[in-house]
């Protein structure tokens, strides 16, 4: 299986960046203390697809997902919509900072890959 490595130190905090994995884009946010706590507050359980931000985020301050909306798999805009996520212009879903489905048609949170963190090197292995 062809995995990636990713070198964390070179996103800063706030910043998002995106990297092909499988021809798939996958989204890595390194999120502030801000986002954070806003994602953790967030009361999961009455969301479309209810998931805690804890299952999403094994490491609060980095999220990873795959860059496809799960309507009919648009490649949606980071730092846009209405929950301070992400935004997918192709029928107006919006997504929050833990990537979960808040509102417009898309049915599905963004999905989250498997991955790890490098023990010798902190890096991203997806
Ligand atoms: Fe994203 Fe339809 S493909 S809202």
């Amino acid at each position: 299986m062809a995995k990636v490595e990713v070198d964390l130190s070179s996103i800063p905090e706030g910043k998002n960046v995106i990297i092909k994995w499988r021809g798939k884009p996958v989204f890595i946010r390194h999120r502030t203390p801000d986002e954070i706590q806003e994602a953790k507050s967030t009361n999961w359980k009455t969301l479309r697809d209810p998931e805690s931000d804890d299952a999403r985020a094994k490491n609060p301050e980095w999220l990873v997902m795959l860059g496809v909306c799960t309507h009919l798999g648009c490649v949606p805009i980071g730092e846009a919509g209405d929950f301070g996520g992400w935004f997918c212009p192709c029928h107006g879903s919006h997504y929050d900072i833990s990537g979960r489905i808040r509102k417009g048609p898309a049915p599905l949170n963004l999905e989250v890959p498997q991955y790890e963190f490098s023990e010798v090197d902190g890096k991203l292995i997806i």
